[in-house]
């Protein structure tokens, strides 16, 4: 399989063809995981370091155990335990880590932009692993990975995001990949986290919930970042749950074989119901076991891998 990129720094970059490559490689490497021995040597001797300047359960793990199934070696460090606090700046440390022969950089970090700023100037592979609020790739590309696992394709399904979209750079990678994927692409919120401009991504903004879900074959709820809130989006947060939580009976009028998917950490009985989230309709942990497999694609496909390497 061929890739054309060199980074991997947003869903907006993508052609149709090269998500679909990563999807068709994920679906090949997903088998990896549920072997015995979970390990086979398409990335022997690359070298990958995860730069992680924001907390991560999900992202960073997975790209952590994606790389070693790979057999690649990496090396992970976090802002608190990198030379930043002593006041390197992001290019020197970057340069410094690249001098030790890297062959792969992925980073998170809360300036939007960060990833783009490093592919000028670094010849590893940069591969973004959320950054501010612009966007979180891999994120959206595990949630395509499950929606076609669950649904067989993504084409024409009505797709649902509900919460903070403004600030979310989950929902900002989803909208630009389901749209190239053809599937009709609902944000519901309050005004102040889902303005009309919005709308140019190509996407349709209701502010109503129980007319939002309607027949849909998808419901992704969003985590309310409650470190958020102090600035107001909404008057307050039992208004917000009121109004925006997916409860057994909002999601009664959603399609009878509606899935609902959450990129986590979810916040218990806030925007999602725990009735709901551990539920039979909940896809949320499968979408985190389909992380390593999309993390997995993505690395074997920039570092170009070997077919017959991962093939029984
Ligand atoms: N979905 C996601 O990005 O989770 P983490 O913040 O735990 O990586």
């Amino acid at each position: 399989m061929s890739f054309g990129k060199k980074h991997l720094l947003g869903i907006q970059d993508l052609t149709k063809s090269e998500i679909l490559s990563i999807l068709e490689t994920a679906e090949s490497l997903k088998e990896i995981s549920r072997r015995d021995i979970k390990k086979v040597p398409a990335l022997r001797g690359k070298t990958i370091i995860n730069l992680f300047f924001e907390p991560s359960t999900r992202t960073r793990s997975s790209f952590e155990l994606a790389a070693k199934r790979l057999s690649a070696d990496i090396s992970s460090f976090s802002k608190t335990t990198s030379s930043t606090v002593k006041g390197e700046t992001l290019k020197d440390t970057v340069l410094n880590l690249e001098a030790m022969q890297t062959d792969a950089l992925i980073i998170r970090h809360s300036a939007s932009g960060t990833p783009h700023f490093l592919s000028t100037f670094c010849e590893s592979h940069v591969i973004n692993a959320g950054d501010g609020t612009h966007e979180h790739p891999t994120q959206a590309l595990l949630d395509a990975f499950t929606i076609k696992e669950e649904k067989n394709r993504l084409k024409d399904l009505k797709i649902v995001i509900v919460g903070d979209i403004l600030h979310s750079r989950v929902a900002r990678s989803n909208i630009f990949l389901l749209n190239k994927m053809g599937a009709q692409v609902v944000l519901v919120g309050p005004p102040g986290m889902v303005p009309a401009e919005l709308a140019d991504l190509g996407a349709d903004i209701d502010h109503d919930m129980d007319r939002a879900v309607k027949n849909a074959d998808v419901i992704m709820m969003l985590r309310i970042q409650l470190e958020r809130q102090q600035k107001n989006f909404f008057p307050s947060l039992r208004e917000y749950r009121n109004l925006y939580s997916l409860t057994p009976n909002r999601f009664k009028k959603a399609d009878r074989n509606a899935i609902i998917m959450h990129p986590g950490p979810i916040n218990r009985d806030v925007e999602i119901s725990t009735q709901l989230a551990d539920s039979v309709k909940s896809v949320i942990l499968k979408q985190v076991e389909n992380g390593i497999a999309i993390r997995m694609a993505v690395l074997y496909l920039l570092l170009g891998g070997k077919e017959r390497e991962f093939t029984n």
